[in-house]
């Protein structure tokens, strides 16, 4: 195969000559530019095969460089980014930069990148799709140094850039910089997320102690969403059973007197993805109407809480198209597997050996309902298991509550008086009593009319 050229555009000598014999090993061709305006001129009359440009070099910036040359003719154009440059980097996308690689180059990157972009037979990488990743709300991301993982932003489509490598020291400040650069997300392999976890757990149990109510509570909603994130990516194993225990022990620890119910919803509506929230605000509400009717032996919040957590595992086998829709869209064939999300979870549980059949009995049950008209046996209220019963009226509230496909996110107390008007026949009138004293509301007896008589309790 004929040897291919690399055009180098890089104004410092030291990164220059470092390129240069990297791009010579893996036997590249090179010819080197100290500035655009030499790179264009060679580039106008030599033979070259791509471009690696810095994407804020002195002179004409990165993005115009690339304009320049994509005018004069199509060859791919590699620019060297670093964190400080992710306005550029988004804008020299647009203007038709094929490939990116983060600073320092590393050689496997380089080459990686390289390799894609000139359709190198060789190429493994560099190409990812959107499901190779996982995702991670920026506010939440936990720092660290010596990170044992890559960490990229996503451009538009299915284009990601690694702003981070595997053994860098990954700060506070410099995540604050995406912050202000409104980047939402950040992203790793899915591949790499069991070890995002193992971090978060270690800083979980480091910091956990010393934290006060609300910074425990949003502590523990991240890790809840990067435990159900993992249980939804990999297979249930002891390994992420154990991950989940670990979640459900701080949980319970976290749902105390003074947690107010109503920020609560707020941390948790501050979400990367509604999926897992979902789970991880039912473990918590769960927890607190446990509390709150004081099943509070230790094995039944634990119960409780792993139930809710895991109550709608079942839909990790299930589309993500149909997660995303919102009901009153599905076609009777995708409502059909969205139900079946119950049997599928008992079935996942029940791969795994040592998980207590009271959980498995509430992800079978938690959509059975007291009128006998739930799925997927309508069961009637006496045979419904009581913390399948319990946790009903907390997935209940939590899909009313918080921000999905199917709700804007009601208030507390709109969402209690919906249920209490909508399924108070179908729900057990013991926890909905109790959820509306969690959010000190006084539910009307069955005496009086339901809609909108909710009473402040004096406290
Ligand atoms: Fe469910």
């Amino acid at each position: 195969m004929k040897v291919k050229t690399i055009l180098v555009v890089e104004p410092d000598a030291k990164a220059r000559q470092h390129l240069e014999s990297l791009l010579t090993n893996a036997q590249f061709k090179v010819v080197l530019a100290t500035d655009e305006i030499i790179g264009q001129k060679i580039f106008e009359t030599d033979v070259v095969d791509a471009v690696i440009a810095e994407i804020n070099a002195s002179g004409i910036k990165g993005v115009e460089f690339t304009r320049i040359l994509k005018k004069i003719r199509q060859v791919p154009v590699i620019m060297m980014t670093q964190i400080s440059d992710l306005n550029e980097t988004l804008q020299a996308y647009e203007a038709g930069v094929d490939g990116f690689v983060a600073k320092p180059v590393h050689k496997e990157e380089l080459i990686e990148v390289i390799s894609a972009c000139l359709g190198l037979a060789n190429v493994t990488e560099g190409s990812f799709k959107d499901q190779d990743f996982c995702r991670i709300n920026v506010h939440d991301f936990v720092v660290g140094t010596q990170i044992k993982y890559d960490v990229y932003i996503k451009l538009t489509g299915q284009k990601y850039v690694k702003i981070a490598h595997r053994g860098e020291d990954l700060s506070t400040e410099r995540v604050d910089t995406y912050k202000a650069r409104d980047v939402q997300y950040l992203y790793m392999l899915k591949s790499d997320f069991k070890k995002y976890v193992g971090h978060v757990m270690e800083r979980h149990a480091a910091r956990f102690a010393a934290l006060d109510s609300a910074a425990r509570t949003s502590l523990v909603k991240h890790t809840g969403e990067v435990i159900m994130q993992q249980l939804f990516v990999d297979d249930l194993s002891e390994e992420t059973y154990a991950g989940a225990k670990a979640f459900v022990e701080n949980m319970v620890a976290s749902v105390t007197e003074d947690m107010d119910a109503f920020k609560l919803i707020a941390v948790l509506n501050n979400h990367a993805d509604f999926i897992y929230a979902h789970s991880v605000a039912v473990s918590f509400y769960g927890t607190l109407l446990a509390k709150q009717v004081k099943w509070t032996s230790s094995p039944n919040l634990f119960k409780v809480a792993m139930g809710g957590l895991l109550h709608d595992i079942g839909k990790k086998e299930i589309d993500r198209a149909i997660l995303l829709k919102p009901r009153v869209e599905l076609t009777a064939e995708e409502a059909r597997q969205l139900d079946s999300h119950p049997l599928r979870g008992r079935d996942i549980l029940c791969q795994l050996p040592g998980i207590p059949t009271d959980i498995i009995q509430i992800v079978l049950q938690h959509h059975e309902d007291c009128a006998g008209q739930g799925r997927p046996f309508g069961l009637k209220k006496e045979r419904i298991h009581p913390l399948a019963r319990l946790l009903s009226v907390a997935d209940t509230f939590c899909h009313l509550a918080l921000k999905s496909p199917d709700s804007a996110g009601m208030s507390p107390k709109e969402a209690i008086e919906r249920m209490l008007v909508l399924h108070r026949g179908s729900l057990d009138p013991v926890f909905l009593t109790a959820l509306a004293e969690v959010f000190h509301l006084e539910a009307p007896d069955s005496r009086t009319q339901w809609r909108g008589l909710f009473i402040k309790k004096a406290s």
